[in-house]
Formats: structure tokens, C-alpha cells, sequence
């Protein structure tokens, strides 16, 4: 099946001009799924605003950026930098003088963390103060973003949040072994959603990944209603994730990456768009494909639905552009490997028992099992072990083609959004890299 709401034109129209404001709502990285729409709000000539999500001291406490540090993030980013920390999430928050959620996971050992109970009144003490503390903080950025926009300027928010893994031992050794762990190894991302600490951790992931965006929307209500009341318009965009349609066996077929934890939170991203829109606010939520950046390197094995990817650019009307990026994908592989090998590799997967129970989208997100973990793990340690270089890889280049199309494609699509929610298909993100590249 194909999402019902899924992209399939290209948008062509633009209400962004010259003066107008982009306000990115999270912090740029390299390998990010923002540059390509910073790209595309730097080509319109739009004025370009960020925010930070602050640094921590060495007794955990908040703090700004320094002088060097916002230099440099200014300079990534090309535009100015609201330097108000705004870190979602309450992994260490908590009233004055008692403890943080993070510091009683430092009781937690990886023998008893399914046994281990949290005091909930305590933990919702915690989170009323991180939320109040990202809530200020919004205030204060917002204000200062207010004198920033001058009188008749249409306004462009992008959120891109999304985390919450607190950093406690005993968690990154779980993580490493519900998203890495095979055979003796594995372990059941059901068995960490039903313990206290998974609940804690989903609602940390609530705060940081779908929250935030409500509060963007709040926060910004008196910006939003003084540039309507000039004649402006103003936008909303956030990236989902909510599975993708690939080519599989030559038809686009809806999979997932599994077990994706955090889809719980991007089902709430996708409801709070849904409750701005029903508002009247343009609010929608981009539901991308699968890429490697910093925040998803932790999921092994995202990657393997980016390949086809390779095969969407030729049926999507590819020509010598198309077959250059085939050639360049031939041309990272170590010899006596073939990109053949590896698109049949990615396709015998797709075409596994194991993945086919999984493309349920009714059932989203599913948890994981140990017959996934030990096939989708091998397959991917086996595909990167073909490469020339660990560090340049097909779906490095993969990537930063789909962060390519999906600027444009979000940036034009929300001058006149269709829906709350829309997925960016490899269909359309190969039609649109084929535009591009005409
Ligand atoms: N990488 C993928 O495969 C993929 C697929 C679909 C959607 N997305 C979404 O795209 C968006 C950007 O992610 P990306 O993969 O480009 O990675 P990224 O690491 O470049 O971006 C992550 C963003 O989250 C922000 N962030 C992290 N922790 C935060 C916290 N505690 N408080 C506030 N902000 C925090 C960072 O500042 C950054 O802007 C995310 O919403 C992500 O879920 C990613």
C-alpha cells in the first residue's frame, strides 16, 4: 500500500520572497535533513533565523553558546542565532534540590532495569519543570524573533527536533542491544516499552520530538496573528517519519524501519498538526525517507530502504544524471563488489518472511524480534563491508540526494500545503532529484 496522503506533483508555487523570514527551529548538522530546506530559503533570498538548544556545564546546568560557539553556529547556518538555550525533553530536570530522572536511572543496573519502578508523581514533578523551563525560554526567543520581523513578511517555521535519549549508562547499554543486538545479544524493544524505564524514556521522546511543535505553534500565536494582520502568511513545517513507499519487486510499496521507538512521538507530531490545521493554521508534518544523518546513525540498518532509491531514479524518467549516480554508487564499492549484488541483497531482504510481516501500516510502529535483528543487521554489516572506505558510503551519497529533493519539495509544497500530514515517497523525491538535474 501507498500512504493515502503521499505527495505525487511537484509543487511549483512560492509565496517566499526576498525579506521574508525562515526561522529553523532546532540546531543545523551537517548530514541534517534541514540544509536542504536552509538551501532553498538561502535561494529565495529569505532572512534566515535560528535558535540553539543550549550547552551543558560540567554540573549538567544549561547554559548558552559562547561568543566562538555561536560564531560558528551563525556561520553553518548563514543567518543569525536566537542564543536562548531551548533543549526539550526533562531527562534532567527536576524541582530544586531533588532528583533528576536521569539521576535515579543511575540506580538501574542492566540485571534489574525491568524489575526497577520510578515514583511517577515525582517524574510528572520533573517534567512540569522542563516543560515550563522550554516554555520561558520559547517566550523569550519569541520575543526577541518579534523585533526581527519587519511589517509584511511572510514567516517560515521549520521544526526539526527530535531526541530524548537521556544520558544514563544503563540505557545506552539497552539501546545498543534493542537496535544492535542479535542472537544472545538482542533484546526486546516490547520487554523496554513495558518496563518504567521505557515509559519514562517515551515521554521524554513525546517532549523533545512532538511537544516541541505545539509549543513552536503556541509560542509563535502572537507573531502568527501580527503577520496575518499585515497581509503576511505564515507557515508551519516539522519532519515525520511514518514509514516509506520504495520500489520493491517494481511497485512502491509502504515499509518501515523497525523497531522505530520514537514512532509513537511522531504519531502525536502528526496529531498536533492535524489540531492546528483543523485552526486554520498551515501546520504539516513532512514524512521523510529513511537517510542517514547524526541522529539516525543509531538505528543499524535504517539505511537499507534508501538503496532502492537507485532504482526510483530510473523509473522516474532518470536519463544521464540518473546513470552518473548509479556510476558514482559502482564507483564507492571495493573491488569484486557490484552494485547488482548489493540491490539484490537489499531486495532479498525486503522479500523475506520476516520483512513482509512488517509492512503492516495499521500496526505501526511494531517492535522488533530477534528473526529481524538477525537478518536485517547481517545485511547491513555485510553491505558496508563491500565499500572501499567504511566512511563513504552508497547511502552517504544516497542521502544527501534525498536532503536535495526534500528541500525543494517541502519549501514549495507549504506555500500552498495540501494536507496536515503528506509522505515524501521515493516517487517523488526521485522525480524531483530528475527535475533538478534536467
Ligand atoms: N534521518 C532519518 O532517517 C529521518 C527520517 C524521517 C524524519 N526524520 C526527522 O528529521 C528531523 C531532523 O533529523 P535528522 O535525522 O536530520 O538529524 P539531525 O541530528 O540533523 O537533527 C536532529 C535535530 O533535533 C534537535 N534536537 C536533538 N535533541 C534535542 C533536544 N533535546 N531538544 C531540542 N532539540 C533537539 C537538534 O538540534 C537537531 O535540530 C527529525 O525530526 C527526524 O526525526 C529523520
Amino acid at each position: 500500500m501507498i500512504p493515502p496522503n503521499s505527495l505525487h506533483q511537484l509543487p511549483k508555487k512560492n509565496i517566499f520572497r526576498k525579506g521574508d523570514v525562515f526561522v529553523l527551529f532546532g540546531e543545523l548538522f551537517g548530514r541534517g535533513y534541514a540544509n536542504g530546506l536552509v538551501r532553498e530559503a538561502r535561494k529565495a533570498g529569505m532572512q534566515i533565523i535560528g535558535i540553539t538548544v543550549g550547552r551543558r556545564d560540567e554540573t549538567n546546568k544549561l547554559r548558552p553558546l559562547t561568543d566562538d560557539e555561536l560564531a560558528s553556529a551563525e556561520s553553518g547556518l548563514g543567518g543569525k542565532i536566537i542564543n536562548v538555550p531551548l533543549m526539550a525533553g526533562f531527562d534532567l530536570d527536576a524541582p530544586d534540590g531533588e532528583p533528576t530522572p536521569t539521576e535515579l536511572l543511575g540506580t538501574m543496573t542492566l540485571k534489574t532495569w525491568m524489575e526497577d519502578r520510578l515514583d511517577w508523581t515525582h517524574i510528572e514533578k520533573c517534567r512540569q519543570v522542563g516543560v515550563r523551563r522550554f516554555q520561558n525560554s520559547l517566550g523569550a526567543v519569541m520575543s526577541a524573533l518579534d523585533g526581527m520581523i519587519g511589517e509584511g513578511r511572510n514567516v517560515f517555521f521549520a521544526h526539526t527536533m527530535a531526541g530524548g535519549i537521556p544520558r544514563a549508562k544503563v540505557f545506552l547499554a539497552i539501546a545498543n542491544r534493542v537496535y544492535k543486538g542479535r542472537g544472545e545479544r538482542f533484546l526486546s524493544s516490547q520487554a523496554l516499552v513495558a518496563s518504567d524505564l521505557g515509559k519514562l524514556i517515551l515521554q521524554n521522546f513525546d517532549e523533545v520530538s512532538a511537544n516541541t511543535f505545539q509549543h513552536l505553534i503556541e509560542g509563535s500565536g502572537s507573531i502568527r496573528r501580527r503577520v496575518e494582520g499585515s497581509g503576511g502568511q505564515v507557515r508551519y513545517t516539522a519532519y515525520g517519519y511514518h514509514g516509506t513507499a520504495i520500489l520493491i519487486g517494481g511497485s512502491y510499496q509502504w515499509q518501515t524501519y523497525t523497531n522505530y521507538t520514537q514512532g509513537h512521538a511522531k504519531i502525536k507530531l502528526e496529531r498536533i498538526a492535524q489540531t492546528a490545521w483543523a485552526d486554520g493554521i498551515k501546520a504539516t508534518v513532512y514524512n521523510c525517507p529513511e537517510i542517514r544523518t547524526n541522529s539516525s546513525d543509531i538505528f543499524s540498518g535504517v539505511e537499507l530502504p534508501l538503496i532502492p532509491l537507485l532504482h526510483a531514479l530510473r523509473k522516474e524518467g532518470g536519463g544521464p544524471w540518473a546513470e552518473a549516480q548509479w556510476q558514482a554508487c559502482r564507483d564507492l564499492l571495493a573491488d569484486g563488489s557490484s552494485l547488482e549484488d548489493v540491490l539484490q541483497m537489499v531486495a532479498d531482504f525486503h522479500d523475506s518472511e520476516v520483512s513482509r510481516g512488517l509492512r503492516d501500516f495499521a500496526a505501526w510502529p511494531m517492535p522488533n524480534s530477534l528473526a529481524l535483528a538477525d537478518l536485517m543487521l547481517p545485511t547491513s554489516d555485510a553491505i558496508v563491508q563491500m565499500h572501499k572506505d567504511r566512511s563513504a558510503l552508497i547511502t552517504d551519497l544516497l542521502s544527501g540526494l534525498v536532503i536535495e529533493a526534500t528541500g525543494p519539495l517541502i519549501f514549495f509544497e507549504s506555500s500552498a500545503p495540501k494536507s496536515h500530514v503528506l509522505w515524501l515517497n521515493h516517487d517523488i523525491v526521485a522525480r524531483q532529484l530528475n527535475q533538478l538535474h534536467s
